[in-house]
């Protein structure tokens, strides 16, 4: 009803004013959420200003998306330090405007010396924070593999361009603002701890403030040596060496043949249809394209839209969707080096219908009532940026150092934050991990093996062209994150700014709660909910979207051959930005 108000509203001014006055004022008026922004060539979109900046400065020098995500990569090592990183490890979706789609997996590995029990105590207790805190939480970090990688096989540009940006933010520093002085905040009684660390990101002692200035000089002359040696210096040379002593000493595992043994893996997206689009996501060892591509197919004959945005109906059908979805993703997905992931099946109409068939019409289906499906064998943190280029090339990036800051630990003489991806493995059958994900045997730890990952960078086309590229941080909420905007400007038809906006909800099989932002579920669409069996908690605001949406700024806005870039970034934290030009 509403809509149809502001449809008639807008077509009046149509015919009243200029098409250019209305078609620039009628968003900034009427929209729910602020426009978009726009740009005629290129758009980058990063969880951090000065970052997005070095990827438009990048594009504006006549690099490809892959050169510019590889310089806001490192660029985002520097100045967002609580995710952006050389120390842990993430996914690259890409689609090139020669046709060619791919997908580059530099996921943390677990070192040679791993066991399924590291982290148990001699009675098989969970040790507390071993495997998220400290050394022994750390994996092989694949980030500089993953960038090298990219850049001589997709890229144009040499490590020499694309690592001054970030060398120049690590040696003459940053001014911080509110948000990059709230994300050091978080770790600061941790920093106290760790003397590295402390002499980095604490000011004597004391978090920065607003105004003044991180330099970073062992970070500045780690970025020096790889821009000289590339990966080399990394895995093989004089980094290799500081990351595996700085390890062994801090009890952690990660030996020099662990670093010279790591490779960058690359796999065909996943690939689904929804509605007349094509959705391209993160395969294993991500869960994200596998799922997102499964509850869509779940979703896709409800008419959700003449349902309703977020009515208790749409609402209903959403999350009993999602919920059956992530007892495969625990219990059937893990790394493809050691497990053949029963995609096909997943994916197979004849699973999909038993699932859809068994979410009843006004009633939820209490989790404890699913069983993991039978091919078990019984026997935060992170961060996403979406690049569309002037050639029309789409990086969709997702990395991490898993929680916040990692393992909050340093390699000694780097300036690197470890991570602690060790702890998105099963640490143990039957106990939950940091995120709450209740996993399982096939994400058990093994020497060498990836543990399963949640993130999903995305790009959705139509036909053969990019309208969409997606991605957030979130842990387990990344798929939910994801598969909502996707919905949102599918389904609903939203621009993209709105789609990211709009308050969200969650949830993942176990715990059996649906999480909601506030707004998220309106008061009777909560009372319905609640009547068949839902339980419904606050949440507080999660997951950091950043977006492109290519030719228009919603779905049914796009006009065939336009070039025009819409860029959206997540107003849930106030570090990043969206710019083009
Ligand atoms: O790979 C994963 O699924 C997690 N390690 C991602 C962590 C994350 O998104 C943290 N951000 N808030």
């Amino acid at each position: 009803m509403y809509s149809m108000m502001l449809k008639k509203r807008y077509i009046f001014m149509k015919k009243t004013f200029h098409i250019f006055y209305v078609s620039f004022f009628c968003h900034a008026l009427w929209a729910a959420s602020l426009a978009p922004v726009q740009s005629q060539h290129a758009m980058v979109v990063t969880a951090q200003h000065l970052a997005t900046k070095v990827g438009v400065q990048v594009l504006k020098k006549g690099g490809n998306s892959v050169d510019a995500a590889v310089a806001v990569a490192y660029a985002l090592a520097v100045v967002y330090p609580a995710a952006g990183n050389l120390g842990g490890g993430g996914f690259m979706t890409l689609k090139l405007s020669n046709g060619l789609e791919t997908f580059l997996d530099f996921r943390e590995a677990a070192p040679l010396g791993a066991t399924a029990n590291m982290y148990l105590n001699e009675q098989g207790q969970v040790i507390k924070n071993l495997s998220t805190r400290g050394h022994l939480a750390v994996g092989i970090p694949g980030t500089v593999s993953g960038l090298e990688y990219a850049r001589k096989k997709y890229g144009t540009m040499t490590r020499q361009v694309l690592l001054e940006p970030a060398i120049a933010l690590a040696e003459k520093g940053f001014v911080l603002e509110s948000g990059d002085v709230d994300m050091l905040e978080v770790a600061k009684e941790d920093f106290k701890k760790d003397l590295e660390a402390a002499k980095i990101f604490l000011k004597d002692g004391r978090t920065f403030q607003v105004g003044e200035r991180l330099v970073q000089k062992q970070l500045a002359n780690t970025l020096k040596r790889i821009q000289q040696q590339g990966d080399f210096d990394f895995y093989k040379g004089q980094t290799a060496q500081l990351i595996s002593k700085s390890s062994l000493s801090g009890g952690g595992l990660i030996t020099q043949k662990d670093l010279s043994d790591y490779q960058t893996r690359e796999f065909k997206p996943i690939e689904c249809d929804y509605r007349g689009y094509r959705i391209l996501s993160a395969p294993p060892p991500s869960s994200g394209g596998v799922v997102i591509c499964e509850i869509l197919k779940i979703l896709e004959p409800y008419p959700l839209k003449e349902w309703g945005y977020h009515s208790a109906q749409s609402l209903h059908f959403q999350i009993e969707a999602i919920r059956r979805a992530y007892v495969d993703r625990n219990t059937l997905l893990g790394d493809p080096g050691f497990h053949d992931n029963p995609i096909e099946h997943i994916l197979s109409s004849t699973h999909i219908e038993n699932l859809r068939s068994s979410i009843k019409p006004e009633a939820a289906t209490p989790s404890k009532e699913l069983n993991p499906s039978s091919f078990v064998n019984e026997g935060e943190n992170t961060t996403h940026f979406s690049i569309v280029d002037q050639f029309g090339n789409a990086a969709s990036m997702t990395y991490t150092l898993n929680d916040w800051f990692g393992a909050r630990v340093m390699a000694k003489g780097t300036g690197i934050l470890l991570n602690n991806e060790m702890d998105d493995f099963t640490v143990k059958l039957g106990e939950v991990n940091h995120y709450q994900l209740l996993q399982g045997q096939v994400n058990q730890i093994r020497a060498s093996k990836r543990p399963l990952s949640s993130m999903s960078p995305t790009i959705v086309l139509n036909g053969n062209d990019v309208v969409m590229v997606l991605g957030t941080p979130g842990g387990s909420r990344i798929i939910t994150a994801v598969l909502q905007v996707l919905i949102n400007t599918i389904d609903y038809d939203m621009n993209i700014q709105e789609a990211i906006d709009a308050p969200r909800f969650h949830h993942q099989w176990i715990p059996d709660v649906v999480l909601a932002e506030e707004y998220a579920i309106p008061v009777d669409a909560q009372n319905k909910l609640k009547d068949w069996g839902y339980i419904i908690k606050p949440s507080r605001l999660a997951n950091h979207l950043a977006a492109i949406m290519v030719g228009g700024a919603r779905l049914s806005e796009i006009k065939p051959k336009s070039h025009v870039k819409f860029g959206a970034n997540d107003p849930r934290r106030n570090t990043g930005s969206a710019m083009g030009y």
